[in-house]
């Protein structure tokens, strides 16, 4: 058996949440042969932990450096983390990290690089924090088809969800909460918008299915429309508003992907994901159903899954992408209709004109309506109806309409 003598050296570029995570969890274990050898950050006036000669602030410095094992991304501009990444596998180079826009919109550039020059790119802290979703889904369903994989994957909207339906807050303050605890991106946008939970899909997309799906492929939608009325909705009928990824397969083996908030009833695993945990739940073909929980961020829960890359890449780990090669599923918009709970801030009238519907419930509150819409129609006009303030719900198959609909007295339905 080898004996490692020298620790490895890791180049951090970034030492805000996740880089100082990182940094902790590194100096605390001093015998696992991890050092961090050089720090890169932008401000220089910012004040810091450590001496200011720890830190350099030219990425070349880091990206240029021989001396250095392994470099962690851990910056909190997309742009310039893309930059990072590309030198970095164009030398050749290893390198971690939790950008998890980045990852998804540059996934078949970073595969070909690694195949070009041979460098590694690990990146489990991108999705779900802690939760060792990627190398799960790599390592041990890297030959079973999967059926699907669902789960709540944005800590921060889950979050403000769960101030909402427990404490009865109004959004802004939620949100106000979910920033000031740190659960929310720099950009709040894209958690509350869905487009954060949408990257991490589309990554595990990759892993799960073999797909590379570009997230402008994909049915999404947020939390920043959500009313108090459809809290109630939710509430009256025992379920709870969850933002939900999804990727499911059909018979033919294609392969569908949606953010959606949706009602999750008591008996669904996700129910009881709450706060700024997340959980994904995965089912296999002959497995059957498991699922994963755990906290999707914050400083040393995403620094511990930096840190679980960085030493697997150190022991010679990279990702083989098991399904990439062997796939012959293609992403579609799933052809069943869907029951959507919408409330808007103005009259619905114009946007079911738009949308088609199969079928229309009015509810007692105005501009909320329940109905069944193909997904194409919602995909086609998913733009519209979040520019119109429109709050998007999904009631999954599995929650009979007939209960929601007698929870409201003056339902009618409306057949068009
Ligand atoms: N926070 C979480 O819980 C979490 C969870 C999962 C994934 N992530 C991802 O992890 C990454 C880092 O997030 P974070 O929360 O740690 O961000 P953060 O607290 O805002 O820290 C960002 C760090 O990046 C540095 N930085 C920004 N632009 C830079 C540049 N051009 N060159 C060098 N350094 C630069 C900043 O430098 P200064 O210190 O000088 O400002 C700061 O140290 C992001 O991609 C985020 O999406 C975060």
């Amino acid at each position: 058996m080898k004996i490692q003598k020298f620790k490895k050296r890791i180049g951090l570029i970034g030492f805000g949440c996740v880089g100082q995570g990182l940094y902790d969890i590194v100096a605390a274990n001093p015998h696992l042969g991890l050092e961090i050898g050089r720090i890169c950050v932008k401000d220089k006036d910012k004040p810091r932990t450590l001496p200011a000669a720890a830190f350099t602030f030219d990425v070349q410095e880091v990206l240029q450096d021989t001396s250095l094992d392994i470099l962690a991304e851990l910056i909190s501009e997309p742009d310039e983390a893309l930059k990072i990444i590309r030198a970095a596998l164009q030398q050749g180079k290893t390198i971690v990290s939790a950008n998890k826009k980045v990852i998804a919109e540059n996934l078949p550039e970073f595969i070909s690089l690694q195949q070009r020059y041979g460098g590694v790119l690990l990146y489990e802290a991108s999705v779900c924090g802690s939760i060792p979703i990627l190398r799960t889904l790599e390592a041990y369903y890297g030959s079973e088809p999967l059926l699907e994989v669902r789960g709540v994957l944005n800590g921060s909207s889950n979050y403000i969800l769960s101030k909402l339906h427990q404490e009865k807050v109004g959004y802004a303050a939620a949100l106000e909460q979910a920033q000031a605890l740190g659960f929310a991106e720099a950009d709040p946008a894209l958690d509350v918008e869905g487009i954060d939970a949408l990257h991490k899909l589309c990554i595990v997309a990759a892993h799960a299915y073999g797909l590379l799906v570009h997230p402008s492929q994909v049915l999404h939608f947020g939390i920043s429309h959500i009313t108090a009325e459809a809290i109630d909705l939710a509430d009256a009928v025992g379920a709870r508003i969850k933002l939900v990824g999804t990727i499911r397969s059909d018979n033919a083996g294609n392969v569908s992907l949606q953010v959606i908030p949706t009602l999750v009833v008591a008996e669904d695993a996700l129910y009881d994901v709450e706060a700024e945990f997340n959980g994904v739940e995965v089912n296999a073909q002959f497995a059957g159903q498991q699922f994963l929980k755990g906290r999707g961020a914050g400083s040393h829960p995403t620094g511990s899954a930096v840190w679980a890359d960085i030493s697997a890449a150190v022991r010679g780990y990279r990702y083989t992408y098991p399904k990439l090669c062997v796939t012959n599923a293609s992403v579609v918009q799933p052809e069943e209709p869907i029951t959507v709970l919408l409330h808007a801030p103005q009259s619905l009238t114009a946007l079911l004109g738009s949308l088609q519907p199969i079928a229309v419930h009015k509810t007692e509150v105005s501009n909320q309506v329940i109905v069944k819409v193909q997904q194409e129609k919602l995909l086609e006009h998913q733009e519209l109806l979040k520019e119109q303030g429109v709050f998007v719900a999904h009631l999954p198959e599995s929650m009979p309409l007939a209960p929601v609909l007698e929870k409201f007295t003056a339902v009618t339905a409306l057949l068009v």
